[in-house]
């Protein structure tokens, strides 16, 4: 089973979405689980629960500070070994369905959601195996990051999603976009499904789907057409 615990100072931003859908059916069922952990607990100072400072240098912003977020990890590292201890960040290697890959492999993972400017640079030294980024933007914290790592990685657990072929079909498997989708009525207000698709000619089919995917993606993403040529 995957374990990944979540590092935050706002649990009740992620609590719901973990708890819904597709991700709460694969902890119903035993095949991964998600622990919301709240920084706060593990503030030095039990009265006013403080885990940031002024950053040296006189920026602007604060800073989440290092004993907080060792002792977090400190604590979480007494009850298993993990495979990686990622930090969420916009300056992280990009995420993509690769790394979404490889990480539901893994065994417990634990997810640090950066807050503030940022956290004390020692943290990243010292305790983050691997830094991550979903993309060229700058959210408000990691918690909207992790949450979307937690959902792409713990869909790909076998057993998560019913049609065990959908996850592996998925665009980016294989550097293609999905074909389109229809369904009935076959003719909605003129709007027509391609013949093809209502022929019953299964191989004839699959084919019109893997060309649907190919003009798509040189179409729309060139760039994941490049990589698939490489
Ligand atoms: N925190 C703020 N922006 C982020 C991003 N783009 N990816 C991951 N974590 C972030």
């Amino acid at each position: 089973m995957l374990h990944i615990d979540i590092i935050t100072v706002l649990p009740e931003m992620l609590g719901n979405f973990l708890n819904c859908s597709i991700l709460k059916r694969a902890q119903d069922n035993n095949l991964a689980e998600i622990c919301l952990h709240n920084l706060r607990d593990y503030s030095p100072d039990s009265r006013h629960r403080r885990i940031d400072d002024y950053p040296f240098g006189g920026q602007a912003g604060m800073v989440i500070q290092c004993e907080p977020v060792d002792r977090a990890i400190t604590f979480l590292r007494t009850k298993r070994q993990y495979d990686e201890i990622i930090y969420t960040s916009p300056d992280g290697e990009k995420f993509c369905q690769p790394v979404a890959n490889q990480l539901s492999m893994k065994q417990n993972i634990i997810i640090l959601c950066g807050h503030y400017k940022g956290i004390d640079y020692r943290i990243r030294e010292h305790l983050i195996t691997r830094e991550i980024s979903i993309g060229d933007y700058v959210l408000t914290g990691g918690e909207l990051a992790a949450a979307v790592m937690a959902d792409a990685i713990v869909r790909l657990i076998p057993g998560v999603i019913g049609d065990e072929q959908s996850a592996l079909s998925d665009s980016f498997q294989d550097n293609l976009l999905a074909p389109p989708l229809y369904t009935r009525p076959a003719n909605y207000r003129g709007w027509q499904v391609p013949e093809i698709l209502l022929s019953g000619h299964e191989a004839r089919i699959r084919e019109w789907e893997l060309q649907q995917s190919i003009e798509r993606t040189q179409l729309l993403r060139p760039d994941l057409a490049k990589e698939t040529d490489n």
